[in-house]
């Protein structure tokens, strides 16, 4: 686990309620010659790299718990995070201007295992659950996988992402419960429809549809899980689940758990 400041580069609405926050470490900020700043974090998150499925805990002014939210993406020195408002923490952190700074725990739990994909992966995603298998599509092209991904939303104005899940990955299919934009119903509709190749598949999103993924989709597969959490770091217990291997906590052993040892 990893403390260090970050400041805000971008916080920008991209879709109904939902922002692109991107940060990066302080020490990454250009400063200019004799700067009087006196906490300069040591190259926070980047001195363990930051994987695909992983999340951050984030510190708000004013909150007593921080706010944990996945990893979009990681490039030239910063991260980028897509969050919902849905209460008041995540309403002041849309709040928040370019340049305010945040003190943010890095390297927390666990990740998606790329290496689990032979050649041909399925990313399912829904709402929120979308951000955090942008990294993982990066990083399963990178080597060389053939990734189809499925983003699954209620309706057109709370599609995010779909454009850049389109310049990486070779398939990308969108449904939405209204039918406004691609297949109409839910994401195991437009697998249904489409009948995607795969041997590996990869979850993220509300627990109703990682349920309904696991519970119909053939082959082995992970899921990552969505908890209230309290420390964030394997202290509190607070996120524990039961899975098939006895109690786990979702902050440290988790999110990302194998298809075979949730139970629903
Ligand atoms: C590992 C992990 C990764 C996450 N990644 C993202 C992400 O990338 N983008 C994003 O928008 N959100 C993500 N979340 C959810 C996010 O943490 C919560 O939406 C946020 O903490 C809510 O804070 P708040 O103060 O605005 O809302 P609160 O006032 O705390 O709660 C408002 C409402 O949201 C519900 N809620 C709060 N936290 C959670 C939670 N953890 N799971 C389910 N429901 C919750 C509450 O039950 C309540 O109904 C993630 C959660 C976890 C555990
Ligand atoms: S939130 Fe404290 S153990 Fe997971």
């Amino acid at each position: 686990m990893i403390k260090s400041r970050y400041h805000i580069t971008e916080n920008v609405l991209i879709a109904s309620k939902t922002y692109r926050l991107v940060l990066v470490p302080l020490s990454f900020r250009a400063e200019p010659e004799g700067s009087s700043l006196s906490f300069r974090a040591e190259p926070g998150g980047w001195s363990r790299e930051i994987c695909h499925g992983e999340f951050v805990d984030i510190a708000l002014p004013g909150f007593y718990l921080r706010r944990p939210l996945s990893i979009c993406d990681r490039e030239d020195g910063k991260l980028t995070v897509v969050y919902k408002v849905v209460g008041e923490g995540t309403k002041a952190l849309a709040g928040m201007l370019p340049g305010t700074e945040l003190e943010v725990l890095t390297g927390l739990g666990n990740v998606f295992d790329p290496e689990a994909c032979r050649e041909e992966a399925l990313l399912i995603g829904g709402g929120l659950g979308v951000p955090p298998l942008y990294l993982l599509a990066k990083e399963l092209k990178a080597r060389g996988k053939k990734v189809t991904a499925v983003l699954g939303f209620n309706k057109a104005e709370e599609i995010i992402l779909a454009d850049e899940f389109r310049a990486v990955c070779d398939e990308v299919l969108v449904s939405t419960v209204d039918g406004s934009v691609g297949v109409k119903g839910f994401v195991t509709d437009a697998i249904a429809a489409a009948s995607p190749s795969y041997d590996f598949f990869y979850t993220c999103g509300p627990m109703v549809m990682m349920k309904v993924v696991c519970n119909t989709l053939e082959g082995p597969g992970e899921a990552s899980l969505e908890e209230r959490m309290g420390c964030g770091a394997g202290f509190c217990y607070g996120c524990s689940i039961q899975t098939k291997n006895g109690p786990r906590r979702v902050c440290k052993d988790g999110p990302v758990f194998k298809k075979e040892e949730l139970l629903w």
